[in-house]
């Protein structure tokens, strides 16, 4: 088979770049090893950056986002039992959207197949070839065969353990990293949530974080061992932690039915370059951040957009300048989230090898970020997202 562009992955990354190349009119075919539903269902990040609601909007998919999402003007951050709000609007004029990222897949995945794109679900990509060549190919194995695509240019999304990365070549290839001694315990329950804004909170006994999916699902999270055994967790271990560590004046956590429970291991990782010949990465293939601060969603997102514009100069205007330089372009905004990521992690969660010292810094920077205008505004501009390119 041939296309011109060869996607691999089924995620966020993968299926913006199919939806604005096919608004571009460059044929594309997405290959996903998992089903729909499974793609569909996967529970992940919720908050949509100001210029990826946008562009989502701009683009025929802000239907949905729009009438089940929610728009927050601000958040809040909690330490010292006491709330300290960041209000986007008033200090960027902007606002970020509260909507899942399977729903935005949702979305993806719906306007693909409208448009007679075509996604082949339960089709895993197994190797990459001939990059340095005009025509490269992906081999893959659908239905219980091993097939080829043949391509212009092959774009891995496939995500951190995909075979996209691996196949940039290792003299090259150069990695950043940071694993980080703690990991989150999220959780979905059946219960309304207990703020119309998220709490990022600061405690002793270490972060938590309230966040929702609907007005009737809450969304919240707990720092725990990067290894924590859930099974040490009952439902009730967890509501004394979440209440303990959210507590201040006037907030009652709202309890209920505990649906979805799961551990993430934190990590910082950036592989440098995002290109080789005809492969580009895109998302998670390339980056990972730890999640405090809701970046990892945008900035699949993110790179997406800088790829399909890139893409679309080379095939529709000839300029390949803009595909040439996509790894500068992208790695310069990544950098940014990186440490924004890096920077909220650090200030809010509980770091047992901390000197006292050290937890007076901590205090500090989150006291001076929430209370000077100059510092909030840094927060509310990197939490919104800074621009597209
Ligand atoms: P992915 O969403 O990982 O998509 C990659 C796709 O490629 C997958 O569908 C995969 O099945 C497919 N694939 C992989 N290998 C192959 C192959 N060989 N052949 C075919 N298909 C392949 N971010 C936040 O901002 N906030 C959060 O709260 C948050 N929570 C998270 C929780 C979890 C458990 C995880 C794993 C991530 C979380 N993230 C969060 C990060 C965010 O979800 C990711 O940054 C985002 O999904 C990246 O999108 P992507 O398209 O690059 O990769
Ligand atoms: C969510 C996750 C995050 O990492 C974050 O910073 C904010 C919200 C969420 O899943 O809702």
């Amino acid at each position: 088979r041939r296309t011109r562009i060869g996607i691999i992955g089924a995620g966020p990354a993968g299926l913006m770049l199919a939806h604005l190349l096919a608004r571009a009119g460059i044929d594309c075919i997405v290959l996903e090893r998992h089903t729909r539903d499974h793609v569909e269902t996967r529970i992940r990040a919720g908050i949509l950056e100001y210029e990826v609601a946008q562009l989502l909007r701009e683009t025929g998919l802000g239907t949905r986002m729009d009438a089940i999402g929610f728009r927050h003007d601000g958040t809040n951050l909690l330490f010292d039992g006491a709330l300290h709000r960041i209000d986007f609007a008033a200090l960027t004029g902007k606002h970020v959207m509260l909507y899942s990222q399977h729903e935005v897949v949702r979305d993806l995945i719906a306007a693909r197949l409208a448009s007679g794109g075509e996604i082949l679900f339960e089709a895993e990509a197994t190797g990459i070839a001939d990059i340095h060549t005009g025509q490269p190919v992906i081999r893959y194995m659908h239905e219980g065969q091993s097939k080829f695509l043949a391509c212009d240019i092959v774009a891995a999304c496939d995500g951190f353990h995909g075979i996209g990365r691996a196949a940039l070549p290792a003299e090259r290839l150069r990695e950043y990293d940071r694993t980080y001694p703690f990991g989150w315990l999220g959780i979905l329950a059946k219960a309304p949530p207990a703020k119309d804004e998220l709490i990022y909170a600061s405690h002793q006994n270490g972060f938590s974080l309230l966040s929702m999916r609907s007005s009737s699902v809450s969304r919240l999270y707990l720092q725990c061992a990067p290894d924590e055994d859930i099974a040490a967790w009952p439902d009730s271990r967890i509501w004394d932690e979440l209440s303990l560590r959210l507590a201040h004046d006037g907030f009652h956590l709202q309890t209920g039915e505990i649906f979805q429970k799961s551990v993430t291991a934190m990590r910082s990782y950036v592989a440098e370059p995002m290109q080789d010949g005809r492969l580009f990465l895109a998302g998670d293939a390339a980056h990972i951040v730890p999640p405090t601060g809701a970046k990892g969603l945008n900035a699949a997102i993110a790179d997406a957009a800088i790829l399909a514009r890139a893409i679309e100069a080379m095939l529709n205007r000839a300029d390949p300048a803009p595909l040439e330089r996509y790894t500068q372009t992208c790695l310069a905004r990544i950098w940014k989230i990186e440490r924004f990521s890096w920077w909220m992690t650090s200030m809010m969660h509980r770091f047992d090898g901390h000197t006292a010292f050290d937890r007076r810094m901590q205090h500090a920077e989150l006291d001076y970020y929430a209370s000077s205008v100059a510092g909030k505004t840094a927060l509310a501009e990197n939490y919104v997202g800074l621009p597209l390119a």
